[in-house]
């Protein structure tokens, strides 16, 4: 079955080519490359043993889009592509909303019209807001966007039920991904950031290997068990497999199906035990700081992913140590290909 991977050079998407390649399935990528890089492609031959195939274009552009689904005899459809820099969506919304929900409306457009009946798509936890109670389960009400790129996620799945319930013959699931870290076991593929990263992890194994010379911790004044800000961490290998059950799942259902589930491990860590979890499982230690907090952070949340064992069949089978450990071999990996 042959899937079409939009934004599938990126970090969840190289890692989903892959696990849906293990299970059988023939990904194609269409990526603009505007946040990844040409050498995800290598790192991707380097895992698989042979060469991904990839188109480099937009999939706002629809005529390309509808052209590719054509030519591959395309059956489903993960929409991964999108913008996700939170801050600069703040001050970029227009960019968010066009991009996000036009490529959205885009790929329903021609998977309606060619007869393309499953759907991935990819959603966050960030359409819970700060909950009143966590874990977070598929139905805590959620709340408000905190960004325009939050609102985008929550406006998506709000047209994907749309779409079913006015009776279209697809059969969609939104996954909402809690906060994925670490990279491929083989360090061939991981999270590429650009320019100064903005999420936790790349930013401690940039510093760790000195190519930032200290880690901001965002607050410690939180009413957490260290302070910190507690987040679900998910390895980015666990989380790509849950792409393959998501398929599976459509595969038995009738068609006019809508459904969401977390991704997530189903525990919460604080900001401070995954430096320490870095340290400890890599042997080193990190020049951090206690800063002020990050205006928009949420205090806490982690997800309850019974929903997704009992429904999908799936949970994750890799640790903190996992992760933190792949992530420093990716971050080793991308210091030696420069050299
Ligand atoms: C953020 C987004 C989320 C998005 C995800 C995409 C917000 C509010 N949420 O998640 O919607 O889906 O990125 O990747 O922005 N931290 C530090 N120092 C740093 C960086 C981070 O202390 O230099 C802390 C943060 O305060 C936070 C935790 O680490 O408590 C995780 O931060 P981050 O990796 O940016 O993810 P989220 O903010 O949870």
């Amino acid at each position: 079955m042959k899937i079409l991977v939009t934004g599938g050079a990126g970090f969840i998407g190289s890692h989903t080519v892959v696990e849906l390649t293990n299970a059988g399935y023939e990904p194609v990528i269409i990526d603009n490359f505007n946040n990844s890089e040409k050498t995800v492609l290598k790192g991707l031959r380097r895992i698989l043993k042979r060469p991904v195939k990839y188109y480099e274009k937009d999939c706002n552009d629809v005529k390309a889009l509808e052209q590719i689904c054509k030519k591959e005899n395309i059956e489903g459809v993960i929409h991964f592509a999108a913008y996700k820099a939170v801050g600069e969506s703040v001050e970029k919304p227009l960019k968010y909303y066009e991009n996000n929900i036009g490529s959205t409306l885009k790929v329903l457009e021609v998977m309606l019209k060619l007869g393309i009946k499953n759907l991935v798509f990819s959603s966050s936890c960030t359409v819970y807001g700060q909950p009143d109670e966590i874990p977070v389960t598929e139905d805590t009400p959620r709340k408000p966007a905190a960004s325009p790129y939050g609102n985008t996620k929550t406006i998506c799945e709000d047209i994907l039920r749309d779409t079913i319930t006015a009776g279209n013959p697809l059969k969609i699931i939104a996954l909402r991904y809690f906060n994925p870290i670490g990279a491929h076991p083989s360090a061939n593929i991981g999270e590429l950031p650009r320019g100064v990263p903005s999420n936790l992890v790349p930013f401690i194994t940039q510093t760790a290997i000195g190519i930032r010379q200290k880690l901001t911790v965002f607050g410690n004044d939180y009413n957490t068990s260290d302070g910190t800000n507690v987040r679900d961490f998910i390895h980015v290998v666990d989380l790509a497999k849950a792409h393959v059950s998501a398929l599976k799942l459509l595969a038995t259902q009738q068609d006019n199906y809508y459904n969401v589930f977390n991704v997530g491990t189903g525990k919460g860590n604080t900001v401070l035990e995954i430096i320490k979890a870095f340290e400890k499982v890599n042997k080193l230690k990190l020049n951090y700081e206690i800063g002020p907090r990050r205006p928009g952070d949420v205090e806490k949340i982690y997800g309850s992913v019974e929903k997704s064992e009992k429904v999908m069949g799936w949970k994750t089978e890799k640790t903190l140590e996992d992760s933190v450990r792949d992530a420093w071999r990716w971050e080793k990996k991308i210091a030696k290909n420069k050299k």
